[in-house]
């Protein structure tokens, strides 16, 4: 049985080989080849979780499943708040073939979904990228973003504690030969920005659509729950809104049901999935002009797609 932990797992899921991954598991789930049920969250007594998120990847060889807890005191202990692995079995005879750090996988597979997003959606040649949250998701997202747009010229980053936005600023700065400014609050990050990533675990909605410009590209990922959102109702309405799984959308996208129980959005609101723009089934940016908005929840088979190529190589 093969292990891949943390280290080893960073160390090999780079960026751009993610986002090939994802172009890959997202078309596989819009063609029907991949599957995956809607994932299970158990609840724990003190408001703990267990999750189970199963995927057949469709590939004919492997199927899996991140199995994480969330143990939200842990925050500021030596544990993290979310633990777990990513189980890979082969589909001859069903036998387990070995784990990787979900942690890690989670981390860099959602940069790349948006990467992916982005790709997809954004104008062909933006200037600014606006980050709103300085953590683990910024770092990702920042990646990913230098992958699909390697001409962006200036990053800006908000984060309600200024000393993470700071500290985000000096590493990215460093690592990546890029300007980038520490804004005061998220108006004056998002001021001209081409691309806007929502990164924040906010219970309110923060980012309008006064502030944000014409043609600008958002990818809303902080919050994945009915009840919680980053972005406005109003500026969900006036976005062309893409899902990473229209179902899922359906059922827990804060961003998309809010809107639409406030009657501002109808079921037609939603253009289409990531896969769907993949394989030519959902229509993109129609002009320089539009507001594009993607909401990503989290697929399992995002994670057991990367949980393959740890463990298995391929
Ligand atoms: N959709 C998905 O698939 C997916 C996957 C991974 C993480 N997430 C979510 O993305 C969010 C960010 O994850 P992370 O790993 O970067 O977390 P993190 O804790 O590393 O960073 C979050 C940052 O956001 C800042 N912040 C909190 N509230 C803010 C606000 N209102 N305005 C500005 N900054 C604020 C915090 O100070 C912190 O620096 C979390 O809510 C996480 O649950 C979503």
């Amino acid at each position: 049985m093969i292990v891949v932990e943390a280290k080893q797992a960073r160390e090999k899921l780079d960026m751009a080989t993610c986002i090939k991954l994802m172009r890959e598991g997202l078309s596989a789930l819009e063609d029907g080849s991949a599957m995956q049920p809607l994932r299970s969250v158990n609840k724990l007594p003190h408001g703990n979780l267990f999750g189970f998120m199963p995927a057949y990847l469709g590939d004919g060889n492997y199927f899996g499943a991140k199995v994480i807890t969330a143990f939200h005191a842990n925050a500021g202990t030596e544990y993290p708040s979310h633990m777990g692995y990513v189980m890979i079995f082969e589909s001859v005879h069903g036998s387990f073939v070995g784990m990787a750090d979900c942690g890690v996988i989670t981390e860099i597979r959602t940069g790349a979904v948006s990467g992916v997003a982005t790709d997809l959606l954004a104008v062909r040649n933006p200037k600014k990228l606006a980050l709103i949250g300085a953590g683990a998701q910024a770092r990702s997202h920042l990646a990913a973003m230098l992958v699909v747009r390697p001409g962006l010229q200036q990053v800006s980053v908000y984060d309600i504690r200024p000393e993470a936005a700071q500290k985000f600023a000096e590493e990215s700065e460093e690592k990546y030969h890029i300007p980038v400014q520490v804004a005061s609050d998220v108006e004056s990050a998002v001021r001209d920005a081409d691309i806007i990533c929502t990164l924040t675990p906010s219970k309110d909605p923060y980012l309008k659509l006064e502030w944000v410009k014409k043609g600008a590209h958002i990818n809303a990922v902080g919050t994945f729950t009915p009840v919680t959102r980053e972005v406005t109702s109003e500026l969900v309405a006036a976005s062309r809104l893409y899902a990473d799984q229209i179902e899922a959308m359906e059922k827990e996208a804060g961003e998309y049901l809010i809107p639409l129980s406030e009657g501002l959005i109808t079921r037609e609101h939603i253009k289409g999935s990531i896969g769907g723009l993949l394989t030519g089934r959902a229509e993109g940016r129609t002009s320089d002009e539009d507001i594009t908005l993607f909401d990503a929840l989290g697929l399992a088979v995002e994670d057991v797609i990367c949980g393959r190529y740890l463990v298995c190589g391929e």
